[in-house]
């Protein structure tokens, strides 16, 4: 079982080995809070788990989580468990890891960015500052259901330069008036990052006597990174025309509508164009389960009009217990190269590919064959 770091949102932010792993893994389970578009990076007929939307939409209780990551990895499934931003860092991980370890399921833990850090950097909002900013406290008022409250050391956030809150939620307020009687400021720069480094990204600045007032009047939610401290203070990097990413399609949105299994080279091949992208599947491909006639020779053409049938017929030849004889005497026709290379990992070699790829010419060039 791998523990793995998402980073703090935009999938491009995750570790290459974490990356790595999702592209291999049996098993990946997540929640709400990684971006979708790492999904994307799974194996078509990888095992995805959401425990935030368990049928009845509650989050999947703790040791259910921990259960279902043994019972998986005993299966002899490589597990991914993907966590939001650093696995260590607010996010019950180390139960996680705990649990598998004692079950006897070999674990490994991956660090990702923290959105602790990552979403005020992707902000522009440096946490630190030569000469005016060194010392970075991390804080959350959320204590976590089922344990006693505890007042946040404001004391000693207040001698710190800049303070982290991480799910302040609705509690912003009475910890901007905690900092300030411990000390701090009110005229102190503060900034709340909502969905930092997603497409939904959103930031306001105040300072630490406002702050909870313009999140509230501004209408922004969860999940927020508040940030205290000069570096909020900053000219914002945002307001001249946004730098919007790198590439021919930097700040583009493209929705690709291809079944999952055919999507993820012309995936890849969009975000290295510098686009963000959308993976919403339009079509599903199911096999049908028909039977084949035995082997036969009466059949003078065998037509493959995609990868997907030649897939489909492998498929049913196995089922029925049946091999290349199948094909008889018949010749091989097939729409394009990738078709033909399909049938050719499977040792059948195309008479006939179009000229171009499409159906029409398919037939065209079979009539011609026929007439020669
Ligand atoms: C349960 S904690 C998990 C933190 C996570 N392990 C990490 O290292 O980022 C969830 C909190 O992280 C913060 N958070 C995570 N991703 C965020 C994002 N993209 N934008 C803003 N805040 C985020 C919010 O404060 C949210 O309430």
């Amino acid at each position: 079982m791998w523990l793995v770091g998402a980073g703090p949102g935009d999938a491009g932010l995750i570790t290459v080995r974490g990356r790595a792993l999702l592209e291999r893994a049996d098993v990946v389970v997540y929640d709400r809070l990684v971006g979708a578009e790492l999904l994307t990076f799974t194996r078509p007929d990888a095992e995805l788990i959401d425990v935030f939307k368990t049928p009845g939409q509650h989050t999947l209780p703790q040791d259910q989580i921990h259960d279902l990551l043994i019972e998986r990895a005993r299966a002899g499934k490589e597990v991914v468990r993907l966590k939001g931003g650093d696995p260590f860092v607010y996010g019950r991980g180390w139960e996680e890891i705990e649990a598998c370890y004692l079950a006897g399921v070999p674990c490994e833990v991956v660090p990702g960015v923290s959105s602790a850090i990552g979403v005020p950097t992707g902000a522009g909002i440096p946490l630190t500052l030569r000469g005016q900013a060194s010392t970075v406290s991390l804080v959350t008022p959320s204590v976590g259901k089922g344990l006693p409250a505890r007042e946040l050391p404001y004391a000693a956030m207040a001698e710190m330069d800049t303070a982290v809150v991480l799910m302040g939620g609705a509690r912003l307020g009475e910890v901007a008036k905690g900092l300030i009687a411990a000390g701090r400021e009110g005229a102190t720069p503060a900034a709340v990052i909502q969905e930092g480094t997603l497409p939904g990204e959103r930031q306001v600045r105040g300072t630490l006597a406002t702050i909870a007032d313009v999140v509230h009047d501004e209408g922004l939610r969860a999940p927020m990174v508040l940030v205290v401290g000069p570096g909020a203070g900053l000219p914002r990097l945002d307001v001249n025309a946004p730098a919007a990413g790198f590439g021919p399609l930097a700040g583009r949105h493209v929705v690709v509508t291809r079944p999952s299994s055919a999507s993820r080279q012309v995936i890849s091949k969009l975000r290295g164009l510098g686009a963000h992208v959308i993976d919403s599947p339009l079509i599903r491909i199911e096999y049908l389960e028909a039977d084949l006639p035995g082997p036969r020779s009466d059949h003078d053409w065998m037509v493959f009009t995609s990868l997907h049938g030649v897939e489909g017929l492998v498929r049913q030849l196995e089922r029925q217990g049946l091999d290349a004889r199948f094909f008889g005497t018949a010749r091989i026709a097939a729409v394009g190269p990738k078709t033909a290379a399909c049938l050719e990992a499977v040792g059948v070699r195309a008479d006939l590919i179009p000229g171009e790829y499409r159906a029409r010419a398919l037939v065209k060039a079979i009539a011609a064959e026929g007439k020669s």
